[in-house]
């Protein structure tokens, strides 16, 4: 029995617009444990834990943060009440740095904010809520779209390789890389997904690998060190990911390891393929060499998920979260308004324009 996709709604506000119900990707697949979070702390702490992650999860989960950060604030002048929704935007703005769909939610916040300002400050905390819920809302439909435009580019009974998470936990709704993969599920085309686990974090296996084995998808888990031999042996016909941050050229910062993995299907001859909302294209970082990428604790590397640490005692470790996808090793760039193919340059201003 599956899980309809439509089911799993992992970052909401609840009823009573008090509190962000976000599903603890953490602990996921051994529980499904949603938290409440009712303060910005809380969101700041669960983004930077990755309870909540994803870029566009991360954005949205931002947006809310916001609102919940101000909702009980007792400023009824316009610039008082300004000034305290800045010091939450900068403080949420800080858990963690390259998705860029975090500070993009953030601005589109405060650009409501000050387009309400002749409002009373009551109302721009109901208009502040609106916005987050029409940044949620307006992800689902975005998600659908370069779900609509990816599957386009893929046939029937084909091989399909991705790394880290980029499914339906990750956004509000359907996924970017994922979306292709569920709508061609609907629609009968039988593909064979193979998942990188994804180091250090797991997100492959404990994620997309849960994800799409609740949707009834054919769905093989491998390590990240084994995306070589499937592909030499036939076994993948496009690689689908999703990313964080696109850069004017069409580089793209996305999970650790997603570099390689162009570099494999350059070699091997395989679409590599980046599905990527407009809100993660950053048109004023010119190249990837721009986009800021988040060190992490050595100790994920060393000893999570192990039961005694896996390395020798105080071993130096090197964790990046985040590597560039030069933009010559990219087949396109999958967006909500169409396809954008090299040269990057031209093509993501043109949509971005549309
Ligand atoms: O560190 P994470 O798990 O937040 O990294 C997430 C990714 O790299 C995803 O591929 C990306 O955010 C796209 S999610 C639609």
């Amino acid at each position: 029995m599956t899980t309809p996709l439509a089911a799993i709604q992992s970052v909401r506000l609840d009823d009573e617009n008090s509190t962000l119900i976000i599903l603890d990707q953490t602990l996921l697949p051994n529980e499904k444990v949603f938290l409440h979070l009712s303060t910005m702390e809380d969101v700041w702490e669960a983004i930077y834990h990755l309870k909540v992650r994803g870029a566009p999860a991360i954005g949205i989960a931002a947006a809310y943060g916001a609102y919940l950060g101000v909702k009980a604030s007792k400023e009824e002048d316009f610039d008082a009440f300004a000034a305290e929704f800045e010091k939450v935007k900068a403080y949420l703005a800080s858990a963690r740095p390259t998705a860029v769909n975090l500070f993009w939610a953030l601005n589109r916040m405060e650009e409501r904010l000050r387009k309400e300002a002749q409002k009373s400050v009551k109302d721009i905390k109901q208009a502040l809520k609106d916005e987050a819920e029409r940044i949620r809302e307006e992800d689902e439909q975005v998600c659908l779209s370069i779900g609509e435009h990816a599957l386009s580019l893929l046939e029937p009974g084909w091989g399909l390789l991705t790394h880290c998470n980029a499914g339906t936990i990750a956004t509000a709704k359907y996924g970017t890389a994922l979306a292709p993969i569920y709508l061609g599920e609907e629609k009968g085309y039988d593909f064979k997904v193979y998942a990188d686990e994804t180091r250090p974090l797991l997100q492959g296996a404990r994620l997309t690998a849960w994800e799409l084995q609740e949707a009834g998808v054919d769905v093989t888990l491998i390590c990240d060190n084994m995306a070589s031999i499937v592909m030499k042996e036939g076994k993948v016909q496009a690689v689908l990911v999703g990313c964080d941050r696109v850069a004017a050229n069409g580089d793209t910062a996305n999970k650790i390891g997603t570099s390689g993995v162009a570099i494999l299907a350059k070699h091997y001859g395989v679409p590599f393929y980046v599905c990527a909302p407009l809100s993660t294209v950053d048109l004023t970082c010119p190249s990837g060499d721009d986009i800021p990428i988040e060190l992490r604790k050595e100790e994920e590397i060393t000893a999570a998920w192990y039961e005694k640490p896996m390395a020798p005692e105080n071993v130096k470790a090197y964790n990046p979260a985040f590597d560039v996808t030069d933009h010559e090793l990219i087949t396109a760039i999958i967006t909500e308004k169409g396809i954008a193919y090299a040269p990057f340059e031209k093509s993501l201003a043109e949509l971005m324009n549309k």
